[in-house]
């Protein structure tokens, strides 16, 4: 690593390289170096189709060489504790995918990984790095909202390839685990804690993945946070917070792209004490926030930068991540036992 910047690899070929690799040419005190792949052709293939420098035919042969400082690790979900583990123990800060991990315990494996090494390890749920996640917290925060009552998220798509990872139960497969994830992370940062109970259903395919579920989350003090993903659904995404003196409904919660803004609209202002039912809105102020249009896989990859050079702490800690998993792990508990599963 040289003083002012970061020399990254990529640890797989994943699909999703394609929406980072702009992101690690554009970044500040970036520099994209190499990838890896199980495959040596598919790596020198993969390098010259990209304008990659460096190319290696194991992930070994990369964790193995000096010239790398951090690697971003776009396995599949499965696969994910075993090789920041081993990034990590060869001195490489880690980028890796949500979901971090598939259960608590493989994240405290990481977390010892980073601590031995003294590395970053930070989990890449890039909607958390947008400014508009962290704009939108810190109104809550403020009480721009008053109390929040519910929140409530939707993200979903078609997935057609039945030889997707994400429908494996092997290693990791699940609507869940793949897109669940955001509306999950969402409901915990902008209540800024964890849900005290959840309770879940879902849809299984014939491996046994859940291809849709639906989650709700309560939270201390009475929140309720829903959600619903699903593979089998045409694209649609949204995301409302609405609390006791107001309410804010997102156009784009997850998949902030380059070159289009995403908008935020915020209605504040406290119940009427005029109307006879509590419903006017007139008085209400109506505001529309616009967030620019750089991708949040920029500002993710910018904060790692910060956190490896500057020693700025990640905007993700690793107990958050764990909460998450955990949050993760005890709606699936409640959709397969059919039961309302409690957190501490
Ligand atoms: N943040 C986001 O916006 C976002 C979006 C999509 C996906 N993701 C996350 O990124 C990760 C990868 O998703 P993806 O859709 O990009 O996956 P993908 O295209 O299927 O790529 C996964 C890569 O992992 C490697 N691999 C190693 N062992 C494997 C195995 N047993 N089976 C399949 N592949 C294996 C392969 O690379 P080699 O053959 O080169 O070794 C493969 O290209 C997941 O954790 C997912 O949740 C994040």
């Amino acid at each position: 690593m040289t003083e002012s910047s970061v020399r990254w690899g990529l640890l797989s070929t994943a699909r999703i390289n394609e929406r980072l690799i702009p992101a690690f040419r554009e970044a500040a005190r970036c520099e994209l170096w190499g990838v890896a792949s199980r495959s040596a052709e598919k790596a020198a293939a993969y390098a010259a189709e990209h304008g990659i420098r460096q190319a290696y035919g194991s992930y070994e042969a990369m964790l193995a060489d000096p010239q790398i400082d951090a690697v971003y690790i776009a396995l599949p979900n499965g696969l994910h504790e075993e090789w920041t583990v081993k990034a990590a123990d060869a001195g490489k800060h880690v980028l890796c995918e949500k979901p971090l991990a598939l259960t608590p315990a493989e994240v405290d494996s990481m977390a010892a990984a980073a601590r031995r090494n003294g590395v970053v390890v930070q989990e890449a749920a890039m909607v958390r790095f947008h400014p508009q996640t962290q704009r939108l917290r810190q109104m809550i925060a403020d009480g721009v909202l008053g109390e929040i009552r519910a929140i409530q998220a939707t993200f979903c798509f078609t997935l057609t390839n039945q030889a997707d990872v994400r429908l494996d139960p092997a290693i990791g497969g699940g609507a869940l685990w793949d897109i669940g994830s955001y509306p999950v992370s969402f409901a915990r940062t902008m209540m800024s804690a964890n849900p005290t109970g959840v309770v879940a259903f879902q849809t299984t395919s014939e491996r046994g993945v859940d291809v849709g579920l639906s989650g709700q989350m309560r939270f201390e003090g009475g929140a309720v946070a829903q959600f619903v993903c699903s593979f089998q659904s045409i694209p649609h995404w949204g995301a409302e917070v609405i609390g006791s003196n107001g309410h804010i409904t997102l156009d784009v919660p997850w998949t902030h792209q380059p070159g289009k803004p995403t908008h935020a609209r915020v209605v504040s202002g406290g119940a009427s004490t005029k109307a006879t039912f509590g419903d006017s809105t007139d008085h209400l102020k109506d505001e529309t926030l616009t967030f620019d249009g750089r991708s949040a896989y920029l500002y993710q990859v910018e904060s790692m930068a910060a956190s490896i050079l500057d020693g700025v702490p990640p905007v993700i800690s690793l107990d958050d991540s764990r909460a998450n998993v955990q949050t993760l792990v005890a709606l699936y508990e409640s959709a397969r036992e059919g039961r309302i599963v409690t957190m501490s």
